[in-house]
C-alpha cells in the first residue's frame, strides 16, 4: 500500500474475545488456558435467563469462579430482564467489563454509572435490528457499545450481513462526538468475516464456536488474530 492513510494494523490492534458459551464447560479451566496461548485478551461470559432470550447458560458463582482461574479479562455480557438489579453484582464477582441491553433497561443512565463507580467498564449492547439511535446519549457514559451480529440466545449461529455497515455507522458517531467508546461485535465471527468486521471499526472480537468449536483453542484464535489484522 502506498497511500500514506493505508498503514499495516499493528499487533493488538483488536481484542479477540472467545465466547465459553461454545466451550466444554467441564474442562473449562484447560479450554480458557488454550484460547490465552493463542492471543485471546478478554474472555466473554455469555449470561442469559430464558426470558429475555430463549435459552438460560451461566450467573455469578461461575465468574467468581473464572475470576480465580484466569487473569484475562472477565467480559459479562447480560442478556437478561432488569440487567440494572444484577450488573454490579457481576463487577463484585469479578468482571472486569459487563454490558446491557439497551432493550432490557429502560434506566441506562443509573445502570452504566452503577458499573463505573463499583470499577467495571460499562458497555451497552444492542441487538441487529435495533437502531443506533437508541444510544446515542448513553455514549457520553458507556466505555464500549457491543453490537450484536447475529439475534442473541445460542453460539454458531450465522453473521447478519447488514450488521457490518452499522459499526461503520458506530464508528462515525463516535467519531464525531469525540467520545472515548470501543466497539464490540458479538456473533458468527470466523476466519472469513473477521477482517471486515475489524475494518469496519470494531476493536473487540467475540467469537464462540470460532475458538472453541474445532478442538483446538490455540490454533484457532492465532488463526483469528491473524486473520483480522487487515490493512486500515
Ligand atoms: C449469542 C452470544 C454470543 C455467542 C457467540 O447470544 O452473545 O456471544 O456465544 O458465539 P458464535 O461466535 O458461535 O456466534
Ligand atoms: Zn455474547
Amino acid at each position: 500500500m502506498s497511500s500514506a492513510t493505508n498503514t499495516k494494523a499493528a499487533a493488538g490492534q483488536f481484542d479477540l474475545a472467545p465466547s465459553i458459551l461454545s466451550a466444554d464447560f467441564a474442562r473449562l479451566g484447560e479450554e480458557i488456558a488454550s484460547a490465552e496461548a493463542g492471543g485471546a485478551t478478554i474472555l466473554h461470559v455469555d449470561v442469559m435467563d430464558g426470558r429475555f432470550v430463549p435459552n438460560i447458560t451461566i450467573g455469578l458463582p461461575v465468574v467468581k469462579s473464572l475470576r480465580k482461574a484466569t487473569k484475562l479479562e472477565l467480559d459479562c455480557h447480560l442478556m437478561i430482564v432488569e440487567p440494572g438489579r444484577y450488573a454490579v453484582e457481576f463487577v463484585e464477582a469479578g468482571a472486569d467489563m459487563v454490558s446491557v441491553h439497551v432493550e432490557a433497561d429502560a434506566h441506562l443512565n443509573r445502570t452504566l454509572t452503577a458499573i463505573r463507580a463499583a470499577g467495571g467498564k460499562a458497555g451497552v449492547a444492542i441487538n441487529p435490528a435495533t437502531p443506533l439511535a437508541m444510544l446515542d446519549d448513553a455514549l457520553d457514559y458507556a466505555d464500549f457499545v457491543l453490537i450484536m451480529s447475529v439475534n442473541p440466545g445460542f453460539g454458531g449461529q450465522r453473521f447478519i450481513g447488514p450488521v457490518l455497515n452499522k459499526v461503520k455507522r458506530l464508528a462515525d458517531m463516535i467519531r464525531l462526538r469525540g467520545v472515548d467508546v470501543r466497539i464490540e461485535v458479538d456473533g458468527g465471527i470466523d476466519g472469513s468475516n473477521i477482517s471486515d468486521v475489524v475494518a469496519a471499526g470494531a476493536r473487540m472480537i467475540v467469537a464462540g464456536s470460532a475458538v472453541f468449536g474445532g478442538g483446538d483453542p490455540t490454533a484457532a484464535a492465532r488463526d483469528l488474530i491473524a486473520k483480522g489484522s487487515v490493512w486500515v
